[in-house]
């Protein structure tokens, strides 16, 4: 009988929660206005020649590089930051190597490089969810070949120093390491200028948050030029579709939009974070477009209610560490006043029986 690999076998299984998500998309820290009416201008004139022909990424990478103020010989557009993860692990990892991730983190991860048939060492992150910086440097061994890092990480919004992170590069010259920035626009920290300085960094960052493009499925990996013609070889040439690269250079001419989106997130998680301390739920100060709030034993409870309100939220209890907690996306004004109007009324209306009050 065909068998998939042991390492498959062995894969946890991962359903995001997709289906049914009819109401205000504060479950998947997506962009919740959509992207600039100039992307689906382009989307409406595209002619059928482009859709007939295979896609060319390489024009679009040089424009990418060239807003990343990047050498385009180490850019690579990719499938989202999904695909990138997806390719470093396959362009790094052997059976046995050693990935180290410390949760709770975003699960793609853990799932390609077990698959993989590397060993996924986790590490719990600090109190108040830190990036235990020494205890990383303290499980790197001569077997590290992969370190994937969230700045800011998901589900928690809590990010990395700059100088933890240069540490954690410069004492596994022989690892991969994975900077994931697809939160960067709500963060505004980068690691870009270091990819010159270090051979073994990788920032990947994605069109699917800030600018709105989740469902065309486009991101970018941005690593130094010999390493990222390793990561070419494993690639598709045509892991991009045509239709992410017909639109991304109007979404990249739409900086105006993209910056008025990120400026109201960033002061709706100001609200969301004021809102919560009110109601007197803890939370993790994000950097994120999202936050994580600790509901309590009632977690599922209250978002099945924050759902029959039409707010769709994200339960993330089982995350390491997570126990009670619940992850809230941030969009536009309107959509945080009528989400804490929503959390006012459900967590009073809940706290006689379980949320803390
Ligand atoms: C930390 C992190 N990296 C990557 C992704 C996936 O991004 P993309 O849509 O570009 O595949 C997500 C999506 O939630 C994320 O939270």
């Amino acid at each position: 009988m065909l068998e998939a690999r042991g390492a498959v076998r062995s894969l946890k299984e991962y359903h995001p929660p997709l289906g049914g998500r009819v109401g205000l998309r504060l479950d998947f820290n997506e962009n919740t206005v959509g992207c600039s009416p100039r992307v689906l201008e382009r989307l409406r004139q595209l002619q059928f020649d482009q859709l007939a022909r295979y896609p060319e990424r390489e024009s679009v990478e040089h424009q990418v590089a060239a807003h990343l103020g990047a050498d385009p010989a180490g850019v690579l557009l990719t499938n989202g930051v999904d695909e990138a993860i997806h390719l470093i692990c396959e362009t790094y990892l052997e059976h046995g190597d050693e990935v180290l991730i410390v949760v709770p983190a975003f699960s793609m991860y853990e799932i390609y490089a077990a698959a993989t048939g590397a060993n996924v060492i986790t590490i719990p992150a600090g109190p108040a969810f830190r990036y235990p910086t020494d205890g990383v440097l303290a499980r790197i061994s001569s077997r590290t070949r992969l370190i994937a890092i969230a700045n800011p990480n998901n589900p928690t919004g809590t990010v990395v120093a700059k100088g933890d992170l240069l540490r954690i590069l410069r004492a596994a010259p022989d690892a991969a390491v994975l900077v994931d920035e697809a939160y960067f626009d709500f963060y505004g920290e980068t690691l870009l200028a270091e990819v010159a300085r270090c051979p073994n960094l990788f920032v990947a960052r994605t069109f699917s948050k800030a600018y709105g493009l989740a469902g065309l499925r486009i991101g970018v990996l941005v690593g130094n030029a010999g390493q990222m013609a390793m990561v070419r070889r494993v690639s598709s040439p045509y892991n991009v579709n045509a239709v992410a690269l017909a639109c991304l250079p109007d979404a990249l001419a739409e900086q105006e939009y993209v910056r008025q989106y990120v400026a109201e997130v960033r002061q709706g998680r100001e609200e969301l974070q004021h809102e919560l301390r009110l109601l007197k739920l803890h939370f993790w100060p994000s950097q994120a477009n999202f936050v994580l709030a600790k509901i309590g034993e009632r977690h599922d409870a209250f978002v099945r209610t924050m759902r029959e309100r039409g707010i769709l939220v994200r339960d993330r209890s089982r995350d390491p560490g997570c126990d009670g907690c619940v992850r809230i996306s941030v969009g536009a004004n309107a959509q945080t006043e009528r989400l804490i109007v929503a959390l006012r009324e459900v967590v009073r209306a809940m706290a006689p029986t379980g949320v803390p009050a």
